[in-house]
């Protein structure tokens, strides 16, 4: 199978099983339901899920365990919660996303923060599944990882400094700290679980950790790259925003060019760390995607 064909099916796979779990979960909040259904299933590149599928295949000879699918389901719950958050009126007030009015503007700001809330907790919840895996020692390890990389010294974390990062201009070893931490560290998360899930030994681990640690710097810079010169249609979300708040950025604090220039350097990097693996081509794929990506 081509490389764009696996990630397209590692996609809809995903996206069936996120739908499947939010259809027949048994809460009578169906207001709450459709709010979490809008902000899961529009879409998305699906790109933390395919990190975890792509790195649990690699740990494990080729093959894909039943609880990979739902590792990559949990971690992109926890990123489509990032985005319903990150986009209400009280943080980057974004109309839309992945091409369709934000959670925010379809449903209402309360209904938006809860849906956040309740697909953050789903995503712990289906981690410490034994459907996700047998031995309770490996769901804690799933768990302890999705919860360091989404809280203070994570995602939230991150978010927070972006957000004071409007008001203050940021050097540069403050704008890889607060990007490692607010898209970086679930990036990482995503790998690293698919490396869990799959039984991925201690040497491959920290090969997919520093793989994507550089992974998840240079996706948020061809972030910023396409909020600086993307399309908004292509994008499905509002461009130009970083200038218009000021936001701390590569691209802001050395240029369009030399951000560029940085993400492949990081690309560059993230690809040498799995050259002993030559069965990680599709995690290569994904790193090369990151950076060419136009939306
Ligand atoms: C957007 O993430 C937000 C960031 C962390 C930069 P993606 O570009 O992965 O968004 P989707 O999931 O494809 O919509
Ligand atoms: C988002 O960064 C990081 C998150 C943790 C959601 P951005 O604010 O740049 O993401 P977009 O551009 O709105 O998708
Ligand atoms: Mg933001
Ligand atoms: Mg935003
Ligand atoms: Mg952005």
């Amino acid at each position: 199978m081509e490389f764009s064909d696996q990630l397209a099916s590692d996609a809809a796979a995903t996206a069936a099983l996120i739908d499947d779990i939010l259809r027949t979960d048994q809460s009578s909040a169906q207001r709450l339901r459709e709010a979490m259904i809008h902000a899961a299933m529009s879409g998305g590149k699906r790109l933390r899920a395919a990190l975890v599928l792509g790195a649990a295949r690699l740990s494990n000879d080729g093959s894909q365990q039943p609880g990979a699918l739902r590792v990559a389901a949990a971690l992109e719950m926890l990123h489509a919660y990032s985005l319903v958050h990150d986009d209400l009126p009280s943080m980057d007030d974004a109309a839309t996303r992945r091409g369709k009015p934000s959670c925010h503007v379809a449903f209402d700001e309360a209904t938006a923060i809860l849906a956040g809330d309740a697909l953050q907790t789903m995503a712990f919840g289906i981690l410490a599944d034994t459907r996700t895996h047998s031995d309770p020692a490996v769901q804690t390890r799933l768990v302890a990882a999705l919860a360091s990389a989404s809280g203070l010294a994570g995602m939230a974390g991150g978010q927070m400094l972006d957000l004071q990062g409007e008001v203050r201009q940021l050097d540069v070893a403050e704008i890889t700290e607060m990007q490692s931490m607010k898209t970086g560290a679930l990036i990482q998360c995503a790998t690293i679980c698919g490396g869990i899930v799959g039984g991925a030994d201690h040497r491959l681990l920290d090969a997919l950790g520093t793989f994507s640690r550089d992974f998840g710097l240079a996706f948020q810079i061809a972030d910023d790259l396409l909020d600086y010169h993307g399309d908004a249609v292509t994008l499905g979300k509002p461009t130009g925003q970083d200038a218009k708040r000021a936001k701390g950025s590569f691209v802001a604090l050395m240029g369009a060019g030399e951000a560029r220039a940085t993400a492949h350097r990081l690309i560059d990097s993230a690809l040498a760390v799995l050259a002993p693996w030559p069965q990680a081509g599709y995690l290569k794929y994904l790193a090369t995607f990151a950076i060419a990506r136009k939306s």
